[in-house]
């Protein structure tokens, strides 16, 4: 056994790979967790009308979002490569699967390049909220929207933010991703189990978020909120785009992928429904309406924060700020690990390059004027991209890992990842051949309007 585990070692040591048991869960966790869950299932669900969308997410979570993150686990562990180098090792050389590798590089790319810049926005909050909020609620609401319509405010904080991320980054798995994750993880979760206990315990608005959380009306509910649902389960367990699979491929063989997955997984929707609880408290303390949009946690937040404090409000921006760190360094690895394997760069060079073109295009999205028209309104890049990435590129980066661990890959590594053939195994095949790919299919297709026995009017 010892044996084994330093012969491991040494095959890996040049791609990197995990210190232990710990450092896995803590970093994958640590890519989960992020502005998914504290910025946008909030919003998102106050958008949608709150609990028909949560069990709908929920189930999403449970019946695609766990059997793709086991699927990627496997992939990435078995092949102990980059999304592009797995399916090219699992298959063969020329295999059309890669292209599941390429879209999953652009996803990376693109969402990256948006997330550093609403990322930006939460670094530039723990200020704001040092100097404290303050005056009418316009006034208070009108300080973000002067942030994001001041291009140059909003460009400094997304240098900041991926000045950051490449700065951990090229760090290396070991010293910079796992160690760092080790550090925010801890401190994220205290800081929110502090901010849920207060809005429960410390408002009037505790019953009501947990009402609004809880007790689906599913005449709330649209096609539009379950495909963004499903979108969700993608975007939040960071699935869809290779993330899971290229922290898989620096794994050990002997930890168990079901249990880390289900850990994985049940700390990222726990963390997700704590920051309802916080956030819904206070708007219902104060008599807000849920349904803010993207505004709600820099827009709305703020006005409440002007009557609790700085001591509410520092940590909440902190620990925004670290959760998309821990995410944004899952996704540069992604695209970094690629140029790495397969083109032979050192990390420096791999990470400096790939993190600048990132950060160039991000100006796109932190410039809010610059506008097209999309889906017949005028929209900025950031609402774009996040749309087309989060309800589009993750789904189908999503199927298709699922039909190739389902269909494709070989049975025996297949149970070598899983480690025997049992019950669990048979259960897990069934799930990736029949229900997850229909399940996302349906929610797609019912996303373009496209199924014919449901009246979109
Ligand atoms: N899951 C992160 C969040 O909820 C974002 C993220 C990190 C991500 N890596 C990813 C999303 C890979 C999709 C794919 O904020």
């Amino acid at each position: 056994m010892g044996n084994n585990l330093e012969k491991n070692q040494n095959i890996k040591s040049s791609r990197g790979n995990w210190t232990g048991h710990l450092g896995f869960i803590l970093a994958a966790a640590g890519s989960a967790i992020g502005l998914g869950n504290i910025w946008k299932f909030p919003y998102i669900t106050g958008d949608y009308g709150g609990g028909a969308f949560v069990l709908v997410y929920l189930i999403c979570v449970v019946i695609v979002g766990l059997p793709l993150m086991i699927a990627e686990l496997m992939i990435g562990r078995h092949s102990q490569k980059n999304p592009v180098g797995a399916f090219r090792k699992l298959h063969y050389q020329k295999t059309p699967w890669q292209i599941t590798g390429w879209l999953g590089i652009a996803s990376g790319f693109l969402i990256l390049s948006f997330y550093s810049v609403v990322a930006g926005w939460a670094l530039a909050y723990i200020f704001k909220s040092l100097v404290g909020f303050s005056g009418t609620s316009q006034h208070i609401q009108g300080e973000f929207i002067a942030l994001v319509t001041h291009p140059s405010a909003s460009i400094w904080w997304h240098t900041v933010f991926m000045a950051l991320t490449i700065a951990i980054v090229i760090g290396g798995v070991q010293k910079g991703i796992e160690r760092w994750s080790k550090i925010l993880m801890p401190a994220l979760f205290l800081i929110l189990l502090g901010l849920m206990l207060y809005g429960l315990f410390f408002t009037h608005g505790g019953i009501q978020a947990l009402t609004f959380l809880f007790k689906p009306d599913f005449h709330k509910l649209s096609a539009e909120g379950m495909l963004s649902a499903l979108g969700h389960a993608f975007f939040t367990l960071s699935l869809g785009m290779g993330a899971m699979l290229t922290y898989g491929s620096y794994m050990r063989k002997n930890e168990s992928i079901v249990r880390d997955a289900i850990t994985v997984s049940i700390l990222d929707t726990v963390i997700a429904l704590m920051a309802g609880v916080a956030i819904f408290s206070l708007v219902f303390h104060y008599g807000m309406k849920p349904g803010q949009s993207v505004g709600l946690i820099f827009k709305t937040l703020p006005v409440l924060f002007a009557q609790t404090g700085p001591l509410i409000s520092v940590p909440f921006f902190i620990l925004l700020t670290f959760a998309a760190l821990t995410s944004a360094i899952s996704l540069l690895e992604v695209v970094v690990s690629y140029f790495i394997d397969e083109k032979n760069w050192s990390r420096v060079k791999a990470t400096l390059i790939l993190g600048g073109a990132i950060y160039l295009t991000g100006i796109l999205s932190a410039v809010s004027m610059w506008t097209i028209s999309f889906r017949g309104k005028q929209q900025g890049f950031l609402d774009i991209f996040d749309f087309i990435t989060t309800n589009y590129m993750l789904p189908i980066g999503g199927l298709l890992t699922c039909l190739f661990t389902a269909w494709v890959m070989k049975e025996a590594n297949k149970i070598e990842e899983l480690g025997s053939k049992g019950f669990l195994y048979k259960g897990l095949i069934f799930f990736l051949r029949y229900i997850t790919p229909i399940a996302v299919l349906l929610v797609i297709l019912n996303g373009l309007k496209l199924l014919p026995f449901v009246d979109y009017k």
